[in-house]
């Protein structure tokens, strides 16, 4: 049974398919066999070790370490455990120590710097990616900025320069980022973006302000990009979460009385933690939602589905 199914993984990946992966529990990837990199990795690895992770073999980048808080930070260490070598960026010269310190904790992790306000750096990152990885099977896209100011405004009182700024990086950075991986992930026979969202993108929630407009922008290019996208089997998805805390939560003014309507409200009672984003985010990046595109996954207790009464 086993013997069939590697059988049956090798000839997928020889032929270029993208490989789904099996249920391995994080903590077993680490044994298994580094034999290359990519698909074909993950394929020959599968020989000697049925509980191939889905994410094993696969490259990947990650944007959006800020530290060990960052919800990015947390898919990162789920992405490495499940099998995946990946790129962590910085934007600047003060957040580079954390990253580094933090990448230096995971197998064979590269840094490299990227401001998503750049188009140069993000020119620059995937010709650096092209070089280490030879090409490239996700992008986690974890990046949001709005002036403090503006955030704090209510939005009739946002500044044409805050809107602006809000946007570019929390939105506009996903199709700038995606334009850069594509043909790397053209290289790799397809791959999988993923940003992360609110969903004060479709509902008025207080303090959430202008982010809320800049994420409303963000999931409609998550649907564009995907349409356009898909014929190269790049799929492109969101996760909304539920509120966590973390240093761009914490901006937003009276962030931990959100976190309490949550813990009463939600059907499950709880707030979303980091592990929760996590794990949906594995399955999202990986060949395991080969049949998801375009989609944005609540992944907030069930929040959503309550009314108001
Ligand atoms: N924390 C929450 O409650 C929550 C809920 C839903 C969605 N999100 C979203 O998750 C994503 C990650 O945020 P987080 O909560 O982990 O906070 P975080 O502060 O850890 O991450 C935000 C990241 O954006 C990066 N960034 C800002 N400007 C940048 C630039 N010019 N270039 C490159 N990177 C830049 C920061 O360096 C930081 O790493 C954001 O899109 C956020 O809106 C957060």
């Amino acid at each position: 049974m086993r013997r069939a199914r590697a059988a049956a993984l090798s000839k997928a990946a020889v032929r270029g398919r993208v490989i789904s992966g099996a249920t391995t529990p994080a903590a077993n990837v680490h044994a298994r066999v580094e034999t290359g990199r990519g698909l074909l990795a993950g394929a020959a690895s599968a020989d000697t070790q049925p509980h191939m992770s889905a994410l094993a073999g696969k490259r990947g980048l990650i944007v959006g370490v800020a530290n060990k808080r960052s919800i990015s930070w947390a898919i990162a260490q789920a992405a490495a455990a499940a099998g995946a070598r990946l790129a962590l960026t910085y934007p600047n010269e003060r957040l580079e120590e954390n990253v580094r310190e933090l990448a230096a904790t995971l197998k064979d992790a590269v840094v490299l710097p990227c401001d998503v306000t750049s188009d140069s750096q993000i020119d620059a990152l995937a010709a650096s990616l092209d070089a280490e990885f030879g090409g490239l099977d996700f992008c986690l896209h974890g990046a949001a900025f709005a002036p403090k100011a503006d955030l704090d405004n209510p939005v009739w009182q946002a500044s044409r320069e805050g809107f602006r700024v809000a946007l570019d990086v929390s939105a506009y950075s996903l199709i700038g980022l995606t334009r850069a991986v594509v043909p790397l992930m053209k290289k790799s026979g397809g791959g999988s973006v993923l940003t992360l969202t609110y969903i004060g993108s479709e509902r008025v929630f207080t303090n959430y302000n202008l982010m809320g407009i800049a994420k409303a922008a963000l999931e409609a290019s998550v649907r564009y990009l995907a349409s356009e996208l898909g014929a190269d089997n790049i799929r492109v998805n969101a996760i909304s979460a539920g509120p966590i805390k973390t240093l761009a939560a914490m901006g937003i003014r009276n962030f931990s009385s959100i976190r309490d309507v949550y813990k009463e409200r939600t059907p499950l009672r709880r707030n979303i933690e980091l592990d929760d984003v996590a794990d949906a985010a594995s399955f999202l990046l990986s060949s395991a939602s080969r049949g998801i595109t375009g989609e944005i996954l609540m992944v907030d207790a069930g929040f959503h589905v309550m009314g108001g009464a």
